[in-house]
């Protein structure tokens, strides 16, 4: 199982496997457990179904490591309809979105990236929405809080993530745990060397937990973004002695990943909130769920074979 998570991470950035995975109608299937649909109705029905259900939502527009401006200005368009889509249906009280930077240009040019975020966050401000700035590799950490530091000058509501797996972040937490400071913490999925990363699984979550202590001691509001029993557990257990009512921070995980435990925090009177991603390029978001689990593989590989 070790090996395989280097493996996957390469095949999430291998051409012919993505070839091969994406043109492989078996694939869909499998492919829905973690992904609303291509369309945005798609996005916007299951929205509104985990809505009913006392969650709240973020959703992503699937797409990274645009490479040309047209492609990104097309993944501006794609969030303003969809803000202007879930304001139409009042669902923005409970729905906000999550950006990728390379999905609108951060490979191409910060003054691009910086003009397509704030177009977003119009868009967000007029729905009624939050906008939360996903992190991707180690390289873009510095470009993106540069980039949410400029946004939350004009829209202080822009949160951000943060991964516990790097070694700078707890001092990030520390920078970033001030009043408004919406802050999304988890582990992190990226392959990453061991000199911004902590490798050893204990240790990350350990750093989890030091991040976890900063966030919710300080003055901003923690998103905790886990599935993890252990974490959220203690997440709860430090909210309780930070003095934090059940509004003032709230629990996070993907679509897809335990639906039960999100269904019971719900119930329970927790806020707990689902990333809900959607579109056509779901390839590298895909990947990463089969990395983090390689039991996901197994299930995988499981009903491509029982459909041949
Ligand atoms: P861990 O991986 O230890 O999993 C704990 C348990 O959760 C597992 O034992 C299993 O039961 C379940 N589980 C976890 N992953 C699963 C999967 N793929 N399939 C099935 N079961 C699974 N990362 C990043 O680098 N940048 C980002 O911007 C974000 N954004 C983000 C938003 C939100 C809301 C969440 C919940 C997560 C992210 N992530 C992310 C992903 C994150 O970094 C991490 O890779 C996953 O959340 C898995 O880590 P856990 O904390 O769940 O622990």
């Amino acid at each position: 199982m070790t090996m395989l998570r280097p493996m996957l991470h390469a095949a999430a950035g291998s051409a012919t496997a993505r070839t091969v995975v994406e043109r492989s109608p078996l694939t869909r299937p499998v492919v829905r457990r973690f992904i609303a649909g291509d369309s945005v109705t798609d996005a916007i029905d299951t929205t509104e179904t985990l809505l009913g259900s006392g969650r709240l939502v973020t959703l992503d527009h699937l797409g990274e490591d645009t490479t040309n401006a047209d492609q990104a200005d097309a993944t501006v368009r794609a969030y303003q309809e969809l803000l202007k889509r879930l304001a139409d249906k009042g669902f923005t009280k409970g729905a906000e979105v999550s950006v990728k930077l390379s999905a609108v240009g951060q490979k191409l040019d910060a003054g691009l990236t910086l003009d397509n975020a704030r177009r977003i966050c119009v868009a967000a401000e007029s729905a009624g929405a939050t906008v939360t700035l996903d992190m991707e590799d180690h390289t873009t950490t510095d470009a993106t809080l540069t980039v949410l530091h400029e946004l939350r000058a004009d829209f202080p509501w822009v949160g951000a993530v943060l991964q516990a797996y790097l070694r700078r972040t707890e001092g990030d937490c520390r920078d970033l745990a001030t009043s408004g400071s919406r802050i999304r913490l988890c582990k992190g999925a990226y392959a990453e060397p061991s000199s911004v990363v902590f490798i050893d699984k204990q240790e990350v979550d350990k750093s989890y937990v030091r991040c976890l202590k900063v966030l919710m001691a300080g003055a901003g509001y923690p998103m905790v973004a886990s599935h993890d029993p252990r974490l959220i557990a203690i997440a709860g257990y430090l909210a309780a002695e930070a003095g934090r009512d059940a509004d003032s921070f709230e629990y996070q995980m993907l679509y897809g990943i335990r639906p039960d435990e999100q269904q019971r925090l719900a119930d329970e009177g927790n806020r707990i909130r689902v990333y809900l991603p959607y579109g056509t390029e779901w390839y590298g978001y895909f990947m990463r769920r089969l990395a983090e689990r390689p039991a996901n593989l197994a299930f995988f590989l499981r009903s491509l074979a029982t459909k041949n």
